[in-house]
């Protein structure tokens, strides 16, 4: 018990109000806090590195890492513009680029480390914009690995499958595995091999990109050579269904799963990937899962660092380290205001999913009724999540075509829950370290600032989101006082990290 409390929280029994008690008898920043409201502070100080990924046997491999930290900037894996948003509309707001054409983006484009993870590209400002529409606003990557549910919905539990899915997302990157092994192949051979060759090789080309488009069509055909299939180059002959001769490469320029079975002239690609030798569509799926392995080891090393917060608690709850309106705002968070109740531990998130009243709205952003039968509905959030989870097709750490722990049973309790209404318009709870660089706000991106946010909590939320009627009770007007609010925002700016090191956040060279 520290002695100054003491005669402060008498005070406090004797006169209405305990604020401004503190303000004005309390001379010690200190005296501000019970020890039941400090000890709830120590559960948020300090932030441990992240934990490893049972997925992923890469990580703390540090020639996976540079190799991931170039792929993580290369623009060279992104394809081309859809323009569609994630329900499927044309929108005629142009996003990248002109439809056809190539977006140039990498994960850094969205992701941009010197700028907190988030997104400063994206020209709506509140959804990221790629190929296509995203329906909500980008997350940092920084500290994503902590959370064991990817993403504001949750649906995949694993950073190797999400970047996975957005390499080859059509509103995000929309490229491809083929290609994707094609640049491997051509521009990080050697760190390839040096991090993966021994197990998985990467496919045998036998020649660059360039070299092997010179030689096809544009269908994707194989050119003839003196009126005949030219098997020496690697193609063969097929016929089609009308008895037609037709001639495909072993390797494809592009190409990415569509339903399994060769339909020749669909899309994607021409159905080019379905149509390859199993053991080829092995060898460049392997390459796939590597390349967002790679990625996912350098992600590890993106975590907030120590921030002015951190050095303040460990100097005590007298210290002046920082100004007097955070102090009072650490205070609000785990009091009067209980935003710990959802932001805690010291990522400041408890990796849960909930209803905040949030309004459902901007352009790209789909609402309820634009969802179409029993299709994925992005608004739900996290009940769209789980269902997706729980189908197993974002789910895979059990799944040992990707997983390096199969038997891995970190993430059963999420695949055992029940889908239930409640969870509608339910998201996860976001980190708070460095949230003073994330603007915008929620995941739909409607805050601009961190007040907005604040003064969301203050009102109690708002009945404009999914399912009002799921609204977490944790949810209700606080009744702030234009001062709280401000202590609130400052207590949120002193959780800004020292900059991650500058070898982690600047532009590597690229090959
Ligand atoms: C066009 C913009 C865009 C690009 C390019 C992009 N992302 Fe994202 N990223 C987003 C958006 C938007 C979200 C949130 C998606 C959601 O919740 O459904 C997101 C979420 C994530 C998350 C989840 C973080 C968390 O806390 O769960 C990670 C990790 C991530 N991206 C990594 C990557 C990687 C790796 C790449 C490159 C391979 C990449 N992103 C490329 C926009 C982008
Ligand atoms: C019931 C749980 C809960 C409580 C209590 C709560 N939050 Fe949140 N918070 C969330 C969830 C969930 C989101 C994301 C909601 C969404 O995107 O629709 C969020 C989002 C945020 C964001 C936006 C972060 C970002 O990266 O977009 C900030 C800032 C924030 N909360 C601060 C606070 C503060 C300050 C308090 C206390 C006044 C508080 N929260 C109380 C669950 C909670």
């Amino acid at each position: 018990m520290r002695l100054t409390w003491i005669p402060c929280a008498s005070l406090i029994l004797l006169l209405a109000g305990c604020e401004s008690v503190g303000d004005s008898f309390c001379e010690q920043p200190g005296c501000l806090f019970t020890d039941a409201e400090w000890e709830r502070i120590s559960t948020l100080a300090h932030l441990p590195p992240p934990p490893r990924d049972p997925a992923n046997k890469y990580v703390g491999n540090a020639l996976a890492e540079q190799l991931g930290r170039k792929l993580y900037h290369d623009p060279r894996f992104s394809g081309v513009a859809t323009q569609k948003d994630s329900t499927g509309r044309v929108m005629s707001q142009p996003a990248r680029a002109p439809i056809g054409e190539r977006i140039e983006v990498s994960c850094a484009t969205c992701h941009d480390l010197r700028r907190g993870g988030t997104d400063p590209t994206s020209v709506p400002g509140h959804v990221s914009v790629g190929a296509g529409w995203y329906d909500v606003n980008a997350q940092s990557t920084i500290n994503s690995a902590y959370y064991p549910l990817k993403y504001w919905n949750g649906r995949y539990d694993s950073l190797v499958w999400q970047a996975m899915a957005v390499g080859e997302s059509s509103f995000s990157m929309n490229g491809n595995r083929v290609r994707f092994a094609w640049l491997l192949h051509d521009l990080y051979k050697d760190e390839y091999e040096a991090v993966f060759g021994d197990e998985w090789p990467l496919p045998e080309f036998g020649r660059s990109f360039e070299e092997q488009a010179a030689l096809l069509e544009t269908d994707g055909q194989c050119k003839l050579v003196g009126a005949r299939c030219p098997t020496q180059l690697g193609c063969a002959e097929e016929s089609d269904e009308d008895g037609n001769t037709t001639c495909w490469p072993r390797f494809p320029l592009e190409g990415k799963a569509g339903d399994s079975a060769c339909k020749r002239g669909q899309a994607p690609f021409q159905d080019a990937y379905d149509c390859m030798a199993a053991e080829d569509q092995e060898t460049v799926f392997r390459t796939f899962v590597n390349w967002a392995k790679a990625i996912a080891a350098f992600e590890h090393l993106l975590y907030s660092r120590e921030a002015p917060f951190d050095r303040w608690y460990d100097d005590g709850p007298d210290s002046d380290l920082l100004p007097p309106e955070a102090i009072r705002g650490a205070r609000l968070f785990v009091g009067k205001a209980a935003c710990i109740e959802c932001h805690s531990g010291p990522l400041m998130s408890d990796k849960r999913f909930y209803n905040i009243g949030v309004p459902q709205e901007g352009v790209g952003v789909p609402r309820e009724e634009d969802c179409v039968d029993d299709g994925y509905c992005a608004p739900l959030g996290w009940y769209a999540g789980l269902t997706a989870l729980k189908a197993g097709t974002t789910r895979r750490i059990d799944n040992e075509d990707y997983s390096d722990t199969p038997t891995d049973r970190s993430r059963k309790a999420f695949y055992e829950l029940e889908v239930e209404d409640s969870m509608r318009g339910a998201w996860r709870t976001p980190g708070l370290r460095d949230v003073a660089l994330t603007a915008p706000y929620m995941h739909d991106g409607i805050y601009r600032s961190l007040e907005e946010v604040v003064r969301h909590y203050d009102r109690g939320g708002t009945s404009e989101g999914v399912a009002p009627q799921n609204k977490s009770v944790r949810i209700a007007p606080l009744g702030l006082r234009d001062r709280e609010v401000l202590d609130l925002l400052a207590f949120l700016e002193a959780l800004t990290g020292d900059p991650l090191p500058t070898e982690l956040t600047d532009p590597p060279e690229l090959p």
